[in-house]
């Protein structure tokens, strides 16, 4: 884990209220799919930094893909080439990876971005099917990048492309062969998957929580689970199938 100021190579609009980051970070070589960074939107009312996933990293740049949301995610929008930032990463654990294997990817909204390195790993040694799920066709992003890993399926919520309806619902009424799945997407979502999957697949759910400090000290990101309360910052965000408790 490094700090560091990296320096903005672009940052565009790739969807409605999606952007698209790429940062020139010394630590990019280091990074594992699932893993996250930690951003300093360098405020003095807003001190917390804005935890997003790493999506993609290729040579010394790490890409993030990003959903405006509040005040953080709107002043990331104002971020102009050759600008520094203040990073914190690679953080988290990450998706283990597996091999020779049958494997599932669904990713749903803002939770598709950190799939793409993933897919990208997967492909090398496994049969790779994706799933991806977005509110309408104003929404996709990251399809075609996905595409190339992998066949792709693509369901929106209004039926304005693909499959009308998500990716849990997809699956319902499709027969998919897979050994293991991955996901990244909404809450109900990842606990629609692990009820379905818990007891007859492998799998690995990466999931969010609000954060404090981001990096294992505060305990701000814990969430219930089999082993007890767990920072998500820390042994996850990724956890395996029928780890996480989602009783509030
Ligand atoms: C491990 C991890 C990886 C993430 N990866 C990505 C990513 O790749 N791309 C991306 O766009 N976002 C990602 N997020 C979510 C992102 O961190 C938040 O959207 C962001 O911090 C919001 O900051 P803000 O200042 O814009 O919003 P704020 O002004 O802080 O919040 C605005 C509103 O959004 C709600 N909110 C903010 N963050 C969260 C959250 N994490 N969970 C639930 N509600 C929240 C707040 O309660 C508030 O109502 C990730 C979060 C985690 C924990
Ligand atoms: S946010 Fe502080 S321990 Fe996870």
């Amino acid at each position: 884990m490094k700090k560091e100021l990296g320096i903005i190579v672009s940052n565009d609009m790739v969807a409605v209220d999606t952007y698209k980051l790429v940062i020139n970070a010394s630590f990019s070589k280091d990074v594992k799919p699932g893993q996250f960074v930690n951003i300093s939107i360098a405020d003095k009312a807003h001190l917390l930094r804005r935890p997003i996933s790493i999506s993609e990293v290729n040579d010394n740049f790490i890409t993030l893909y990003y959903k405006v949301i509040g005040f953080g995610t709107n002043k990331m929008t104002l971020l102009k080439q050759n600008e520094t930032i203040e990073v914190i990463g690679p953080l988290g654990n990450g998706f283990p990876l597996v091999h020779k294997k049958e494997v599932l990817i669904v990713g749903g909204g803002i939770g598709i971005a950190p799939l793409l390195e993933l897919a990208k790993k997967l492909s090398l040694d496994n049969t790779v099917t994706i799933i991806l799920g977005y509110q309408n066709k104003n929404q996709i992003y990251l399809d075609k990048e996905l595409s190339k890993y992998g066949e792709l399926i693509i369901t929106t919520d209004d039926g304005s492309k693909g499959f009308e309806g998500n990716p849990v619902t997809y699956l319902k009424k499709h027969n998919i062969n897979f050994d293991v799945i991955y996901a990244c997407g909404p809450l109900v979502m990842l606990k629609a998957i692990d009820k379905e999957y818990q007891k007859s697949k492998i799998g690995y759910l990466s999931f969010e929580a609000r954060m404090g400090c981001g990096v294992g000290v505060c305990y701000g990101c814990a969430i219930k689970t089999t082993k007890g309360n767990i920072r998500v910052c820390h042994e996850g965000p990724v956890f395996e199938l029928g780890v996480v408790n989602y009783e509030p």
